[in-house]
C-alpha cells in the first residue's frame, strides 16, 4: 500500500515538472513549443511568424532582397518560398549548414511576406503557380487556400514592411 502511494507521488511529481516545462517560460519549454509549432501542431501567432520570417529568410541574403521584391520582379511569394526551400536543400546536399524549412514554417513565412509586401497570386493562373511549385504539395495546398484559411496573412494584411513598397492587388476578391 505504502509503495503504491510512493509511486503515485512520483507520478504526480513528474506531471508537475512536465506541466512546468510547458507552462512556465523557460528555455526547455520554449524549445518544445517552438518544435510543436514548426511541426504544425500549434499555430504561430502573426508576431511569431514575422520574427520567424525575418530570421530564417536573412541567413543567405539581406532582408532588402525580399523588401524590394515586387510583382514585376517575378512570381508571387508562394513560388519564391518554394525556390528558397530548394536552394537550402541543394545547399545542404554536402553538409547540412542551414536548417531545412518545415511545411508549417514555410507556410507561416509565406503569409507574412504576402501580407507585408504584396500578394499577386490572383494575377497568375493557378495552373502556372502549381507548375512552378513542382511537387511541393504543402505549398500547392496553401496556394489553393483562400484568405479565410490564412490567419497570419489576414491578421497582417493591413500592415507593411518598413523599407518596402507595398503592392495592393485585391487578393481574395
Ligand atoms: C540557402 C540560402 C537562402 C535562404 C535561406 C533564402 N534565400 Fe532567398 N535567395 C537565395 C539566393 C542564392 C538568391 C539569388 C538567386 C536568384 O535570385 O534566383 C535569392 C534570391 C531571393 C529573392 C530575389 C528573387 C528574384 O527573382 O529577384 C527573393 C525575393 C528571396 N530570395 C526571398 C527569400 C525568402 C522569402 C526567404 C525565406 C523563405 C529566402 N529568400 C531565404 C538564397 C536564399
Amino acid at each position: 500500500m505504502k509503495k503504491r502511494f510512493w509511486l503515485l507521488g512520483l507520478f504526480l511529481a513528474v506531471l508537475v515538472v512536465a506541466a512546468g516545462v510547458l507552462l512556465i517560460p523557460n528555455p526547455v519549454g520554449q524549445q518544445v513549443l517552438a518544435e510543436a509549432k514548426s511541426m504544425g501542431y500549434l499555430p504561430y501567432s502573426p508576431e511569431e511568424a514575422t520574427t520567424l520570417a525575418y530570421s530564417r529568410c536573412t541567413t543567405c541574403h539581406e532582408a532588402g532582397k525580399i523588401l524590394q521584391y515586387c510583382s514585376r520582379c517575378g512570381p508571387p511569394f508562394v513560388v519564391v518560398s518554394h525556390s528558397m526551400r530548394k536552394y537550402i536543400e541543394l545547399n545542404n546536399l554536402e553538409s547540412e549548414t542551414i536548417k531545412n524549412f518545415t511545411d508549417a514554417e514555410l507556410i507561416a513565412i509565406t503569409q507574412v511576406w504576402n501580407a507585408l509586401i504584396g500578394n499577386w497570386e490572383s494575377n497568375w493562373r493557378q495552373k502556372d503557380i502549381k507548375r512552378l511549385l513542382q511537387n511541393d504539395h504543402a505549398l500547392i495546398r496553401f496556394a489553393e487556400t483562400p484568405l479565410e484559411g490564412r490567419p497570419i496573412e489576414a491578421a497582417l494584411m493591413h500592415k507593411s514592411a518598413p523599407g518596402s513598397y507595398k503592392e495592393i492587388h485585391g487578393f481574395g476578391r
